[in-house]
């Protein structure tokens, strides 16, 4: 199992490129099995969570080509194998979103309930309930989803909480449902919009997204489109906060900071000089940050994948911070690898709270999920000594050739096999 080994104490400073979003990837991948005709993607980030949903893909009769460094052709004209297996979902829960597709293209299909997480419980009944709306079959027997119907009816939807999966699995079943779906409540994350602008490219026709109604008006069938993902807002942010606590100087181009006004604030109110380009970020970071307190919840509010960073960032801050975990039930399972670390950290509930010290000291800590893991990366990049980070097979799902674009910001970061 591989290992990162992480020598702190060098402010990050250069220029380097952002990835395309996994979370939006991952979805418009899914949108592929809508279409008899080829989806090209480009701006597709190399990424562990990528390769799996492109080998569940294939399972299925998806013919996958590369093209170049980051495009690919996903033709699911060979559609043969409406299924996704117990061993694919259970190492990546975002394989639920083919259900929605494949109900709609193909008339059923049979997926595996996802299971448990370490951040979470993460039940999908909302994706199921909005499916059965639209007037799908739905039993669940020995741990899959079995759905059916014929062809899915337009419908209006309200989900019980604002689910990201879950609205993007139902607007792609909505997009070959007979008649208009509207999904209240709906997520307004920038990769729902991503999905819906992709969609549209395939002729879909979808009007809200990016708002919490969304309108689809069912058509016959998609056709084929061209297609470039987003880039990854977390990637950038975790690089951001990752250049604030090293009192570094970076610029990290190839993204927006269109889709980071809550993460930008709080690194403004933490000390940082920000300057915002169309395809650019500079952050210059002050010489001691300030703690900032913040309370995570759906987009536009700030976002829980950037919780564990910003945790990290308040560890050697100037003050006290107060983090307050809204989304999911145990995502703090970076506190006892960052308290290895000495960081003062003290939970109650979905609340931490982090008293700033002067330093970290490096020590070998264990990654225990992807966010949490790109916290102990930044803070072993601050860290006194060595830090080795265990387990990073979590890094690889979600960053794509970390330690490659860290070295090149001047960090001392080395993968051990
Ligand atoms: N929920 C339910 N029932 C449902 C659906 C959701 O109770 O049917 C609950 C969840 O348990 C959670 C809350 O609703 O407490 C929100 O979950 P949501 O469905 O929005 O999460 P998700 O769609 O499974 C996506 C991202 C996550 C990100 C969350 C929240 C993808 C592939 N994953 O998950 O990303 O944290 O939205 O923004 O888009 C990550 O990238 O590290 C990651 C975990």
């Amino acid at each position: 199992m591989d290992k990162l080994l992480i020598v702190g104490g060098t402010p990050l400073s250069g220029e380097v490129a952002m990835s395309g979003a996994k979370n939006a990837a991952l979805p418009i991948l899914c949108a592929a099995l809508l279409s008899t005709e080829p989806l090209h993607l480009t701006n597709v980030p190399h990424l562990n969570d990528i390769s799996t949903m492109l080998r569940l893909l294939g399972d299925m009769g998806v013919k996958v080509t590369m093209d170049g460094i980051d495009g690919m052709i996903l033709d699911a004209s060979g559609l043969n194998n409406p299924q996704a297996s117990y061993e694919m979902v259970k190492t990546m829960r975002a394989s639920i979103l083919v259900l929605g597709p494949l109900v709609a293209r193909c008339g059923e299909a049979r997926v595996s309930l996802p299971g448990g997480c370490a951040i979470g419980a993460r039940p999908v009944e909302q994706h199921i309930k909005g499916l059965q709306a639209m007037g799908a079959e739905i039993t669940v027997e020995q741990g899959y989803v079995l759905a059916k119907a014929r062809r899915l009816k337009g419908a209006r939807i309200c989900t019980d909480m604002v689910t990201v999966t879950g609205t993007e699995n139902l607007m792609m079943a909505a997009c070959l449902a007979d008649g208009e779906t509207i999904i209240e409540n709906a997520a307004r994350e920038p990769e729902v919009v991503d999905l819906a602008n992709c969609l549209v490219s395939m002729g879909a026709r979808i009007s809200g997204a990016g708002t919490d109604k969304i309108r689809i008006q069912g058509v016959e069938k998609l056709h084929g489109a061209t297609y470039a993902i987003m880039p990854d807002r977390i990637e950038t942010g975790t690089y951001l906060c990752a250049a604030a606590v090293t009192g570094g100087n970076v610029r990290l181009t190839k993204t927006s900071a269109a889709y980071l006004d809550t993460v930008v604030d709080k690194l403004l109110d933490a000390g940082c000089d920000i300057t915002v380009e169309r395809d650019a970020i500079r952050l210059i970071a002050p010489p001691r940050l300030k703690a900032v307190s913040l309370r995570t919840a759906p987009y536009p509010a700030f976002p829980t994948d950037m919780q564990a960073q910003f945790m990290a960032m308040n560890c050697i801050a100037e003050g006290v911070a107060t983090i307050r975990e809204t989304i999911f039930e145990n995502r703090f399972m970076h506190v006892n690898e960052l308290m290895r670390l000495g960081a003062n950290i003290q939970i109650e509930g979905n609340n931490a709270l982090v008293r700033g010290i002067d330093h970290l000291e490096g020590a070998t800590v264990m990654a225990t999920d992807l966010r949490a893991s790109a916290s102990l990366v930044i803070a072993g990049l601050v860290a006194r000594g060595e830090t080795l980070i265990d387990r990073i097979y979590h890094l690889d799902r979600g960053y794509e050739r970390i330690e490659e674009k860290l070295e090149k910001l001047g960090a001392q970061v080395k993968r051990v096999h």
